[in-house]
């Protein structure tokens, strides 16, 4: 596609393998996100997990689709989908659990959590389980240091995780049990569910849970009952203080619902909101500056499947 107006409106494919059906379906999709960008080929990432919600992985049928809608060559399209982890090679399970090993969760025992779930699905890095429910997977850091070690399912977060706790929540998602993350969202979506959302579709869940929890906080909670606070700016040029002043938020201003930061201050509603660890807002519920989290859910194997002990996910970046 080399226009602006085939931008816009990308035709359906015809070399693709899908079904008529699926394929209005998936070219009507990809109308939406391609319409987001200035250049058609800047849509390729999330057509990529656009795919991934349609197959379980990125095919050759979605390598087709792709290179076509966007006007790129198959190779072009190869070459990005093998650069980065998330995009699947191979059907991928309905369950991404993904441990993080980088070095503050691995010293905190990530290494051990990992090693646990690998002897007991049978499974290594990169690998399904037979019944097709979990792809066991290393990660790297997911921004939740101060929750280590952290698991994920599908993005989700599980905290302050312990090798029979990373067990329990595997085996609940094996058998079907509902689990519940620690901190964000309420519930897990399957891996096609997930890819749907990164492909810029939502579910409604975006604003569910606490995303900063007491454990994320505990600085500013500190810092509020110690009178702390940061040396001023240096002074600005009249201009550039106006211009400045002009992009930020009033201080005392409360996030609408959806907004940045919002999951921080808004009231508890879901499970995960009321879970220990998390905080509804900076002022409220944050632990103690002395007081150490809780682990989350530590036998997961019951705790999981019923009241949530604590909070919840997030969908990981392009790494
Ligand atoms: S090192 Fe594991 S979340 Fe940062």
């Amino acid at each position: 596609m080399s226009t602006d107006a085939q931008h816009q409106h990308p035709t359906a494919p015809s070399g693709t393998g899908y079904d008529e059906v699926t394929l209005a379906r998936l070219t009507a999709d990809a109308h939406q996100i391609v319409g987001r960008y200035p250049q058609a080929r800047s849509a390729l990432l999330p057509m990529l997990h656009l795919v991934q919600s349609e197959d379980g992985y990125v095919s050759r049928s979605g390598i087709t689709f792709c290179a076509e809608v966007l006007d790129l060559t198959p190779a072009e399209v190869s070459a990005v989908a093998t650069f980065y982890t998330q995009y699947k090679r191979r059907p991928n399970g309905t369950y991404t659990v993904g441990v993080c090993t980088n070095t503050l969760c691995a010293i905190m025992g990530g290494d051990e959590i990992f090693d646990e779930l690998s002897e007991h699905l049978g499974i290594g890095h990169d690998e399904t389980t037979e019944d097709g429910a979990v792809t066991l997977e290393r990660v790297e850091c997911n921004a939740a240091c101060d929750y280590a070690p952290v698991m994920m399912v599908n993005w989700e977060f599980f905290d302050d995780q312990t090798p029979a706790s990373a067990r329990g929540v595997v085996d609940d998602l094996r058998f079907g049990k509902d689990v519940v993350p620690t901190r964000g969202a309420s519930s897990v979506c399957t891996f096609k569910q997930m890819s749907r959302v990164l492909a810029g579709f939502t579910d409604g869940r975006a604003d569910e849970g606490v995303g900063a929890g007491g454990a994320t906080v505990r600085g500013t909670r500190l810092a509020r009952e110690k009178g702390w606070t940061a040396d001023p700016a240096p002074e600005q040029p009249a201009e550039s203080a106006a211009g400045a002043e002009a992009d930020q938020p009033a201080a005392d201003a409360t996030p609408s619902t959806g907004a940045e930061q919002s999951s921080a201050e808004r009231t508890e509603e879901t499970p995960a909101d009321t879970s220990s660890g998390t905080a509804a807002s900076a002022d409220e519920a944050t632990p103690a500056a002395d007081e150490k989290s809780e682990p989350a859910a530590q036998d997961t194997t019951s705790s999981t499947s019923s009241a949530p002990t604590t909070s919840a996910p997030t969908t990981e970046g392009e790494r």
